[in-house]
């Protein structure tokens, strides 16, 4: 440990009366956390390192706060360095959930405790908590909008739909795709809504990186190939804003039909006046702020040598066992309570959303 070690000779030094106390040493502090996030390129990582790094500090630590642009080489470097500069803890949003097994088997030797922030890291045993959303309860959310929306229970259709979902490597679209699934396979079973792309496995639906571009460019092949004749698209399953953000602009160039329901999730600035215009049906919120609250709690707890607060001790294994977990959770969002839910709560003022 490069850090401690410094600080002993520091110390040793101060007491010998050799060197005054350099000001970066803050005495005051409880412990340096590392926090690492997968990318800055979408608008919730920079929400959540934010946030963490606020409430952090508020409550006496000193933060390491990284983002890796999305490469998982880059986030394995930086959790490396985090190890050697004497992180005591660190809180990870991973990029690949399978991809961090070596570095993390480093933090676990060293004895640095390990937090899955929002993703969970697979096939470690270096994880000790994960904290995240009701992942499963987010699909389940936007698969019961869709249902609801065309009446399935009443209505025969059939009614056509698309699929969109997010990065393989990310476990959360297991929940996120599995949830919706799981209420909409049995209508898709009975005829009463019918997929036109024949897209519907999670590799086919899947959108690398959860790039806007990426989930547009197969939204354009799908609109040409199976919609160009004046088939009518009556709803579209889609994991994350970013990933409906692409589906939108997709439809705007392409699609002259009546417009489809679109799903969503994040609450991005940018898909906002997408909701207020009707253009995306719905998403869901997810309050970065109670995730980031709950896990600075669950450090603190954890740094005072205690047990970390959890909700769930079943629903998620890494794969070498259920981590415990807790979750927080996610609330849909339409034109109808944006208001109350989004700009009420100050999680983002009028202005924001112009
Ligand atoms: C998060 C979503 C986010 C997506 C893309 C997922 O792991 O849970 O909130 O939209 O990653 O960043």
């Amino acid at each position: 440990m490069k850090r401690k070690l410094f600080v002993a000779v520091m110390c040793a030094a101060m007491v010998a009366g050799t060197v005054a106390a350099p000001a970066a040493v803050k005495a005051e502090s409880k412990g340096l956390i590392g926090v690492a996030m997968p990318t800055q390129d979408l608008q919730r990582w920079n929400q959540d390192g934010e946030n963490m790094k606020k409430e952090l500090e508020a409550k006496g630590y000193e933060v390491d706060l990284q983002f890796a642009g999305n490469e998982v080489a880059t986030q394995v470097s930086q959790i490396e360095n985090m190890i050697a500069n004497g992180d005591q803890l660190l809180v990870i949003a991973s990029i690949e959930g399978d991809s961090l097994g070596t570095v993390l088997a480093q933090a676990k030797e060293a004895g640095i405790p390990v937090i899955a922030y929002d993703r969970l890291i697979m096939n470690t045993d270096a994880v000790s908590y994960y904290a995240t959303f009701d992942n499963y309860l987010v699909g389940k959310t936007q698969g019961q909008f869709i249902a609801d929306a065309l009446d399935l229970e009443n209505q025969d259709g059939p009614f056509n739909l698309e699929l969109v979902t997010g990065d393989p490597g990310d476990n959360n679209v297991n929940f996120f795709f599995g949830g919706a699934m799981d209420v909409l396979q049995p209508y898709i079973d009975a005829g009463k809504l019918v997929v036109p792309s024949g897209q519907v496995t999670k590799d086919e639906v899947a959108t690398a990186a959860w790039a806007t571009e990426t989930a547009q460019a197969r939204f354009e092949n799908i609109l040409s190939s199976y919609y160009a004749d004046g088939t009518n698209l009556d709803a579209v399953l889609a994991s994350n804003d970013s990933t409906a953000l692409g589906v939108e602009n997709a439809l705007a160039a392409n699609y002259t039909g009546e417009y489809p329901l679109i799903t969503g999730q994040d609450c991005d600035i940018a898909n906002m006046p997408n909701i207020i215009d009707g253009k995306q049906a719905m998403s869901v919120f997810k309050d970065t702020r109670a995730l980031a609250s709950k896990v600075v709690e669950m450090v603190d707890a954890i740094m005072q040598g205690g047990e970390a607060p959890v909700n769930d001790e079943e629903t998620y294994d890494n794969g070498t066992g259920v981590i415990p977990s807790y979750l927080c959770e996610p609330i849909a969002v339409t034109v109808d309570n944006y208001k109350e839910l989004l700009i009420d709560s100050g999680y983002y003022t009028e202005d924001q959303l112009q």
